[in-house]
């Protein structure tokens, strides 16, 4: 059921500290600061290439995967949409490893781009969250997300669980390559570690996010930007508000939107900045000010300190780091989403038009 929550999404956004918890406690040994894989079909000495195939969401959780396995484990990384996969005949050769990424394991897109690598001659682990489904079955070796069932149609805990997997993924492999040093995959096990209390303290403040959500209630289009691993997070934040609250949104990379996008820019049109404190901060913030230069009405999500006066709306984050950063901004998108909705009186948990497993191409 849905205990006190007044929609399964709700609760399941607010299970996420527990599940993450427990999908890392699958993989990380916190005593010994490692991390922990299932043997892999190809040994990490072997990995030449990591090709990751999903739709949706899982296709945006293989996005940040790609920006963790190339800077920590030094692997180049492909990503694809499942349904462009299986049909543009990829290169596939010796030493490549598909990775697919899927809450149901029952997509038919997925299951078909699992079916033509392993034609190949390709290894393929899964990355899945029904460890009975037919991807889980057919896959050669599984990395399991513990999110628990999942009833809402649009994916929360599901999608940081296999943010969280990734991570993994991505230490373990770093270290058994040697592109990380035991220090270094002790002090990225902490920094994980850290990630269900940091969400539980994250989650018992959701009104400034609800009254964001009233501001953006009316908007016709929205955008959401970012950098680095927080640009797929920008895509989740724009594919969960368009698919539950039907308002029009997309998702940018900072450094696109003078290729194009601005010409869209009015007072009319919010736009969502998600640009943790770091290396990026400085470059997100010179592509907000141009927004805002054009009257853009900027809701910037954050831990540094930004100058609020020019900002139509300012969410504190917590610190986090590239590792962490898009597991903790993944919930206020799908809380400014939620809460988006709710006051538009859409069906939360059964959007229009939307299944919750697409069998079918
Ligand atoms: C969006 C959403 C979908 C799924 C996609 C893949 O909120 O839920 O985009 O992520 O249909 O589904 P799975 O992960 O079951 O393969």
């Amino acid at each position: 059921g849905k205990g006190n929550h007044r929609h399964f999404m709700h609760k399941e956004i607010f299970e996420q500290p527990i599940v993450i918890a427990q999908t890392l406690g699958r993989y990380v040994d916190p005593g010994a600061g490692t991390v922990t894989l299932p043997d892999l079909p190809l040994p990490a000495g072997d990995l030449r290439r990591i090709i990751m195939v999903a739709c949706g969401t899982a296709h945006y959780a293989a996005m940040v995967g790609k920006y963790w396995l190339e800077s920590l484990a030094r692997l180049p990384v492909e990503v694809d949409i499942a349904s462009e996969f299986r049909y543009r005949d990829p290169v596939l050769g010796d030493g490549d490893l598909v990775v697919v990424i899927s809450q149901s394991g029952e997509t038919a897109d997925t299951l078909a781009a699992l079916r033509h690598a392993k034609g190949a001659g390709i290894p393929v682990a899964a990355i899945v969250n029904v460890p009975t489904s037919t991807i889980a079955r057919e896959a050669d070796v599984r990395l399991d997300t513990h999110a628990g069932p999942e009833i809402g149609v649009a994916s929360t805990k599901a999608f940081t669980c296999q943010l969280a997997v990734l991570a993994c993924l991505a230490v373990g492999l770093a270290a058994a390559r040697g592109t990380l040093t035991a220090a270094e995959e002790t002090d990225a096990v902490q920094r994980l570690e850290h990630l269900p209390a940091m969400m539980a303290r994250m989650l018992v403040d959701e009104d400034a996010i609800a009254a964001l959500a009233r501001d953006i209630s009316g908007a016709r289009d929205a955008f959401f930007v970012g950098r680095g691993t927080l640009y797929p997070l920008a895509l989740e934040g724009a594919l969960k508000l368009k698919e539950i609250s039907y308002i029009h949104a997309e998702g940018y990379a900072g450094g696109e939107l003078k290729h194009g996008p601005i010409a869209l820019i009015d007072a009319g049109v919010p736009i969502i900045g998600l640009a943790p404190d770091g290396d990026l901060f400085g470059k997100s913030w010179s592509n907000l000010e141009e927004i805002m230069a054009r009257q853009g009405h900027v809701y910037l999500f954050t831990d540094a300190d930004a100058p609020a006066d020019t900002l139509s709306g300012h969410v504190p984050m917590p610190a986090t780091d590239p590792l962490t950063a898009p597991i903790a901004y993944a919930l206020p998108m799908q809380l400014l989403a939620y809460h988006t909705a709710v006051e538009k009186g859409t069906d939360v948990d059964q959007p229009r038009n939307l299944a919750k497993s697409v069998t079918v191409e």
